[in-house]
């Protein structure tokens, strides 16, 4: 599938720009965030019955990791998959279009096979709705230590300056899978490693925005979006949401975000809620 960096014309369309002095769009910066509390929706609920709360154009990021339909548990087994998925697809629509990027996801532990080749990735495509899309590639860059800084500076069709904040993390992203004894676990079978979603919401959000996850499952998404100072609309059919989500709660407490730093709404009317705003395009 093609992607962003296949496109030589926006390469070609970016250093012409740097060159007269101007900055893209996605390089601009994002509203200055204030010190109010983050508010997090925390709701037991089906995808559809959360999507069509959701006013149009009032999340900046959605975060979605549905059902794989392979039978991992009783939630992953759909007879009209497809369907299924087309529904909460064309809902999610409403929101987003364009392809950005198409990241792997690699890892080094996983199942063994012996008849095919075992796998170690998972695909993550992101969309945008317009092409003036957010994205804060300073929030992600990957820092080098002073031997690679150096033999990266050599190189002069880099750019010192972005080296020295870091190099682009690329869209291939070695990342761990959770084992099943990682301190991080909470009880979710398919629980993401929470230096994944931090990168996807470091990324593409910008602080006091607010982040969607209809496919919540453990909740790390709002425990991100807490210590990461989004608000957050987290849901899942599987009533162990909340239990999940104190878990990722207890191993935040005592360090980072406060609990007065942010509110947790949950089991209660929040279509009119403050946190529906508008999203920022540059
Ligand atoms: C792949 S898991 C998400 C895991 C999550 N990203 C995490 O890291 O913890 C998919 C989730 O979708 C939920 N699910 C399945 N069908 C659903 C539906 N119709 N509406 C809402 N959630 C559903 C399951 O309960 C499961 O928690």
């Amino acid at each position: 599938m093609a992607n962003r960096s296949h496109r030589n014309t926006g390469h070609i369309g970016m250093n012409r720009l740097r060159k007269s002095g101007g900055v893209h769009s996605s390089a601009r910066a994002a509203p200055a965030p204030s010190s109010e509390v983050t508010s997090h929706i925390v709701a037991v609920a089906d995808c559809l019955e959360t999507l069509r709360r959701i006013p149009s154009g009032s999340v900046q990021l959605v975060i979605c990791d549905p059902p794989y339909n392979i039978n991992l548990a009783a939630w992953d087994d759909h007879a009209h998959y497809v369907d299924w998925a087309g529904k909460w697809l064309s809902e999610v629509e409403r929101v987003l279009m364009l392809l950005a990027n198409l990241i792997i996801w690699t890892y080094p532990n996983g199942i063994s096979a012996q008849r095919f080749f075992a796998n170690r990735h998972e695909e993550i495509a992101w969309f945008a709705r317009t092409p003036k899309y957010y994205f804060d590639l300073d929030a992600v860059r990957e820092k080098l230590d002073a031997p690679r800084l150096e033999i990266y500076k050599r190189d002069k069709r880099l750019n010192p300056e972005s080296l020295d904040k870091g190099i682009n993390p690329t869209n291939v992203w070695r990342i761990p899978r959770l084992n099943g004894n990682s301190k991080e676990r909470v009880g979710h079978p398919t629980q993401k490693p929470r230096e994944l979603i931090e990168r996807i919401i470091r990324s593409l959000s910008y602080p006091e925005s607010t982040v969607l996850d209809f496919f919540a499952g453990s909740g790390v998404t709002t425990r991100v979006a807490i210590e990461t100072r989004r608000h957050s609309i987290c849901s899942d059919v599987d009533e162990a949401l909340p239990t999940f989500l104190r878990r990722h709660l207890d191993q935040i407490s005592g360090r980072g975000p406060l609990a007065s730093d942010y509110v947790l709404i949950e089991h209660q009317d929040w279509s009119s809620h403050q946190l529906f705003r508008a999203v920022y395009e540059a």
